[in-house]
């Protein structure tokens, strides 16, 4: 789940490219972290719970002086997300094996590690930690017979689960060894160094140049570059390609947080997802990389959008763009649930994998599930060359830049515009009037402009959260295209603020949930002016009548619909189309300032993980 970094040089020490590594990494929220370095005289491991500046700490005390450092030019490191085991010093990686010469760190999970590690107990392995990794570290040392790489394919062929690992060996000075199936990694080439990552943004400050390595993939990494093989043994080819951003993107750029740094980059991200895409005089969108002709858009008959968290809400919305603008029966599916309830899909049907990161493991699996049953499977992916993206072989990027944050902003709204132009490619396929596609090209050209206005409400938006900052529960409601908003609202509470929120449509509050309103439990109502609007302001009357406090989001001008809420922040006035993206953004930043007052650690909350890379 969480990260990988390996550094292999002739004379440089890997002490600082590899806690520098971690660092980058940091964002996707970790429990422990830890390093192992080789040199001539054998393995040193550095381990600990907690951030990595505590290791970081911990390694210069260990390694005091630069000539001590500078004796360790190959490493490994690793911040791990306790799957097996607590978040305890033991069970950090790296893990070590034949007798403190060979060390190992590893992301995922080995699902058939009871029966391995019984096994290798009975041939006198000993276990110092609960982890499912340690078994990989002990296997690598029994089939070492002189050949690293075959020791390494060796354990992987006995292995069930997904893994990530890299692994370095006293008995092979110089080499490291790194694998990956179904967990990222990404190799650097620079100049006599080699970078290896499990995330790209780890690799930037030392070369652009990278080679991702394919599910099945093993690599001999030395200072001098990379060979890749299959775990067969065969050599493999994998094409040398140049990351297009650089570490500015992945800095905060005097932001306090990410999070704040990307919700207001929003309108940049979003220009840079419509780029290129709208095509004026057809009155439609471009989206090459679907690699759909009309024909084909034409023979679906159901569109089902999977994902999971922020992403599965965003394909909530994509239902009501598709059904509305295409008149094409869609269903939002999270991804683990449609992976499992043997879904009926067919030829045609379209398959839509939302991911910002494309490595979510529930995601994948759906993807690989529905290209199993014959659908057409396409991506809508942030992250270039993840998974996702390759295995469904089509799609559309993102380009909303590196979203650091572990709460998910920019990739949202630009999913959201990515779906809205997919759905008037499809409409303009059907039944969607020029003119109503031209209506819609108009509207899309001016969401980053729109994004602006709202993100001119800051202050204003920071002044309601100061008011409301305190509450424990909190109610989103929305109706129709903005139901999606309530939930993705009541998802980012949850995440940064350790807020109890729930999202619901906001008439079925009176079904039930309204028992639990209150004068303490302030209710968010999503009141664009858009069709419905009216029904939601009855809603609203109902929880003003249970005393609850309201705060609305509501369309700039319309005093009618704040006149019946405490507390209005206004967004601009769009169409009903374009409403789910206004209006979520006010409910960013307002979900950021309520956990800035209550000191939440905004950008690593508690417990999550950038990329969930386990079922
Ligand atoms: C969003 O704020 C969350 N951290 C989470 O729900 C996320 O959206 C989900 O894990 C899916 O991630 P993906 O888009 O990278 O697949
Ligand atoms: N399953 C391993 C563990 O619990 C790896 C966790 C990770 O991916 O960080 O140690």
């Amino acid at each position: 789940m969480c990260g990988i970094v390996g550094f292999s040089s002739h004379e440089k020490s890997a002490c600082e490219p590899l806690v520098n590594g971690l660092r980058r990494l940091e964002y996707r929220g970790y429990d422990s972290a830890g390093v192992a370095l080789e040199s001539a005289d054998g393995i040193k491991v550095v381990k600990q719970r907690g951030k990595v500046a505590e290791l970081d700490k911990l390694l210069k005390e260990e390694l005091a002086t630069e000539d001590e450092r500078a004796k360790y030019t190959v490493g490994i490191a690793h911040t791990r997300w306790a799957t097996h085991g607590l978040p305890t010093t033991v069970n950090a990686h790296p893990h070590i094996a034949d007798d403190g010469n060979l060390a190992l760190v590893h992301n995922g999970i080995i699902e058939n590690y009871a029966t391995l590690r019984a096994g290798l107990e009975k041939r006198g392995c000993k276990f110092v930690s609960q982890t499912d990794t340690e078994v990989l570290a002990h296997l690598v040392a029994t089939f070492d017979k002189g050949d690293f790489l075959s020791a390494v394919s060796h354990a992987l062929k006995q292995v069930e689960g997904t893994y990530g690992i890299a692994t370095i060996s006293r008995r092979h000075p110089g080499e490291m060894v790194v694998a990956r199936k179904g967990s990222p990694l990404v190799i650097g080439i620079g100049e006599h160094e080699t970078v290896v990552a499990s995330d790209v943004s780890a690799i930037v400050a030392y070369t652009r140049q990278v080679i991702y390595l394919k599910d099945g993939d093993i690599a001999l990494v030395t200072p001098d570059g990379v060979s890749i093989y299959s775990l067969d043994n065969a050599p493999v080819s994998r094409e040398v390609q140049e990351v297009d951003w650089d570490l500015g993107a992945i800095e905060k750029g005097g932001f306090d947080h990410f999070m704040l740094k990307e919700i207001f980059e929003q309108p940049d991200a979003l220009r840079n997802t419509i780029r290129g895409r709208l095509d004026k005089s057809g009155a439609t969108a471009i989206l090459a990389g679907l690699n759909l002709t009309p024909r084909d858009l034409a023979s679906f008959r159901r569109v089902a959008i999977i994902g999971c968290g922020t992403s599965l809400h965003a394909g909530m919305v994509g239902k009501y763009l598709f059904e509305k603008l295409a008149d094409m029966p869609t269903s939002p599916e999270q991804a683990a649930e449609f992976r499992y309830c043997n879904p009926i899909i067919g030829p045609d049907n379209w398959i839509v994998a939302l991911s910002q990161s494309g490595e979510t493991a529930d995601t994948l699996a759906a993807v690989r599930e529905s290209i199993r049953k014959g659908a057409l499977v396409s991506g809508l992916c942030n992250v270039v060359g993840s998974t996702i993206a390759r295995e469904a072989g089509r799609g559309v990027y993102l380009h909303a830049g590196p979203e650091i944050s572990v709460a998910s902003t920019k990739a949202f709204t630009a999913q959201v515009t990515a779906l809205l132009m997919s759905a008037l490619k499809l409409g303009r396929t059907r039944r969607l009037s020029y003119s109503e596609g031209a209506r819609l090209v108009d509207e899309i050209e001016r969401i980053p402009e729109l994004v602006g206005e709202v993100l001119k409400q800051n202050e204003r938006i920071a002044e309601v959260a100061a008011k409301y900052a305190k509450a424990d529960d909190m109610f989103f409601i929305g109706r129709g295209i903005l139901y999606p908003t309530a939930l993705e609202g009541a998802l980012k509470i949850k995440e940064v603020a350790y807020v109890h929120a729930e999202g619901y449509q906001a008439a079925e509050l009176k079904h039930g949930p309204i028992a639990l309103l209150s004068e303490e439990t302030p209710v968010v109502a999503l009141l664009a002016d858009i069709p419905g609007k009216e029904k939601t302001v009855g809603n609203v009357q109902e929880c003003r009548a249970r005393n609850a406090p309201v705060i609305g989001i509501c369309s700039e001008g319309d005093s009618a619909a704040a006149e019946h809420v405490n507390d209005a922040i206004f967004v601009p006035k769009t169409s009903e189309e374009v409403a789910p993206i206004v209006s979520v953004v006010a409910l960013q930043l307002f979900a950021y300032h309520v956990a800035r007052l209550r000191g939440c650690e905004i950008d690593q909350p508690r417990n999550l993980a950038k990329s969930v890379t386990v079922e």
